[in-house]
């Protein structure tokens, strides 16, 4: 058969496009409507965050006593924000490994709704990758260890050591490294459905690992139902 692509006059091409173009024009729009509303639903706040991170820091029985830290961290979030505002994770078990960019470490989940998460995130052994592009606002708060991390352009690294924040701005992406091992708090703020595809690629490009694709999405899922049935969002 002969190819009839070739032959298209421009017309058709005209009418082709023109629903896709209608598309993506509707897609920026319906963008922009949910960006302009979603911060209604915040709770936690990045400056509190970075506050409770150093105080949890201070409170440590030795630099790396990581678990006296997250126990720390989740007994003040308990303490702070009454249960029918937001839903906290209080299983500080409840592990789960992470890849994504190329990255490889574990997380455990104390907050994940539509619009905010909080987790933990880190190894003990170190990793290096890429942050990913993300539509939401992450910050990345040391608690033991360190990450390194630079962007095309830059010559020399950037280096955050415990109690500094790595903020990363929608938007921009970079190489970032866990040097041996690293903890840290991170918290994302945004439209977080749109960060799980990076969360879950390399899942099923690399690792194949569908057990912790299982436990990812049940733990998520479980999550962002809860803090749906006391509307938040
Ligand atoms: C939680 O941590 C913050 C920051 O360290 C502190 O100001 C606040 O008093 C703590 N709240 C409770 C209930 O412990
Ligand atoms: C912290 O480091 C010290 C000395 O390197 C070690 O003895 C201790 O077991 C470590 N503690 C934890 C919780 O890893």
């Amino acid at each position: 058969m002969v190819s009839t692509k070739h032959t298209q006059k421009p017309q058709h091409l005209l009418t082709m496009w023109r629903p896709r173009v209608a598309l993506v024009l509707l897609m920026i729009a319906i963008g922009w409507f949910l960006d302009s509303f979603k911060h209604r639903w915040y709770v936690f706040d990045p400056s509190e965050l970075h506050e409770l991170a150093q105080a949890a820091i201070a409170s440590a029985s030795s630099p790396n006593d990581t678990a006296g830290m997250i126990q720390h961290i989740v007994t003040n979030l308990t303490l702070t924000y009454p249960s029918n505002r937001i839903k906290i994770n209080l299983d500080s078990t409840e592990w789960v490994f992470n890849n994504a960019g190329g990255a490889m470490g574990a997380m455990y989940i104390i907050h994940a709704s539509i619009t905010e998460y909080l987790i933990i995130f880190g190894t003990p052994l170190g990793t290096e990758g890429h942050t990913g592009l993300h539509t939401a606002d992450d910050y990345f708060n040391i608690l033991v260890g360190e990450q390194w991390a630079f962007k095309p352009g830059q010559l020399e690294m950037e280096r955050y050591t415990p109690g500094m924040v790595h903020y990363l701005p929608r938007g921009t992406a970079k190489q970032y490294k866990m040097h041996e091992g690293c903890f840290a708090l991170e918290y994302a703020r945004g439209w977080i459905p749109l960060m799980l595809p990076f969360g879950l690629a390399d899942t099923f490009t690399s690792t194949l690992d569908v057990v912790t694709l299982y436990y990812t999405i049940k733990v998520t899922g479980r999550e962002i139902i809860r803090n749906l049935f006391i509307g938040k969002i």
